[in-house]
């Protein structure tokens, strides 16, 4: 956590409203008797800016924060509507074919833009974004992770090694490996013939990471990862997950050097990235899941 940075007041200007002291999550704003509040409350301010953002009086500064992090929103009547906002969500697929079309530095700033508006658990904001785009880096990444599911097939297949690895990754995950094997020879196979089943030919690969001592630096990844998926999607670009590379990074430290992650670090996710090349003409409901009301 950074230093404890707390909101400063301008008496001169508040009216002692006390929509500040409403949304502080942490009371570090508490009402004084003049009427305004105080930042006088005993936690360490995570500095979310909240008190800043609903003071109509500007009279609340954040000195963790420049003035220009506090952005104007859009009235009602411009911003995204329910439909609209859900029809977004559902033209997001897993896209699996992508023109060489290179997407734009510029593109990628936006893309982490939206990434980081997303909650972090005590705002911590731990995620780190790699990105790759480099045809040569995506190659041997590519190659890296045939070869390690190469040798896990032929570890399968053999009576003594399966032993071996069902002790080095316990009875579980074998099994994991066993479901997925199909698709694991079919990106061996795709590979073998010059085609790519993994990130699927597109033109960038974006890693999501967060160090291991933020407890909450993973989860918050996902949320982070899941904004930035809309707004691929906003801007007309194709996203997939690509599970089967977070799976060997973790354990694989050629891979993670190859993808420039930190040791102690978390891989969060895989994304790739590009223009799609497919057309979607129709969404496809999800299933209903188990829904339970108490
Ligand atoms: C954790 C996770 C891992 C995934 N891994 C892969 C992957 O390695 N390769 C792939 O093609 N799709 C991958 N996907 C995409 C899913 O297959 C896809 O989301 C699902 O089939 C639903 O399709 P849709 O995303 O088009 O709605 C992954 C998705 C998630 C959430």
């Amino acid at each position: 956590m950074g230093p404890d940075i707390r909101p400063v007041i301008d008496a001169d200007r508040c009216d002692g409203c006390g929509r500040c002291v409403e949304v502080c999550p942490l009371d570090i704003l508490v009402p004084a008797e003049s009427g305004g509040p105080e930042p006088i409350g005993e936690a360490h301010c995570f500095a979310c800016g909240q008190c800043v953002a609903v003071c109509p009086l500007e009279a609340i500064r954040h000195p963790a924060m420049k003035p220009e992090h506090f952005r104007e929103l859009l009235p009602p009547e411009e911003s995204t509507t329910p439909e609209s906002f859900l029809d977004l969500l559902r033209k997001r697929r897993s896209v699996r074919r992508y023109t060489d079309e290179q997407i734009s530095g510029e593109t990628i700033m936006r893309l982490i833009e939206a990434a980081v508006q997303a909650p972090s658990g005590l705002n911590e904001q731990s995620w780190h974004f790699n990105v790759i785009q480099d045809p040569e880096r995506l190659a041997r990444v590519r190659r890296r992770i045939v070869a390690i599911y190469r040798s896990l097939i032929r570890m399968l297949d053999a009576p003594f090694s399966r032993l071996m690895l069902r002790l080095m990754i316990g009875a579980e995950n074998l099994e994991t490996m066993e479901e997925a094997r199909a698709v694991i020879e079919s990106i061996i196979e795709a590979h073998s013939s010059g085609g790519d089943r993994l990130l699927w030919g597109a033109p960038t690969l974006i890693i999501v990471h967060s160090p291991e001592e933020d407890p909450m630096g993973e989860e918050s990844a996902h949320y982070a990862v899941a904004d930035m998926m809309a707004m691929a999607t906003a801007m007309g670009l194709g996203t997939c997950v690509v599970g089967f590379l977070v799976t060997v990074a973790e354990r694989d430290g050629r891979l993670r050097e190859y993808l420039q992650v930190p040791e102690d670090h978390d891989i969060a996710t895989a994304l790739v990235v590009g223009y799609p090349d497919a057309e979607y003409l129709r969404s496809v409901d999800k299933r209903m899941p188990p829904l339970t009301v108490i």
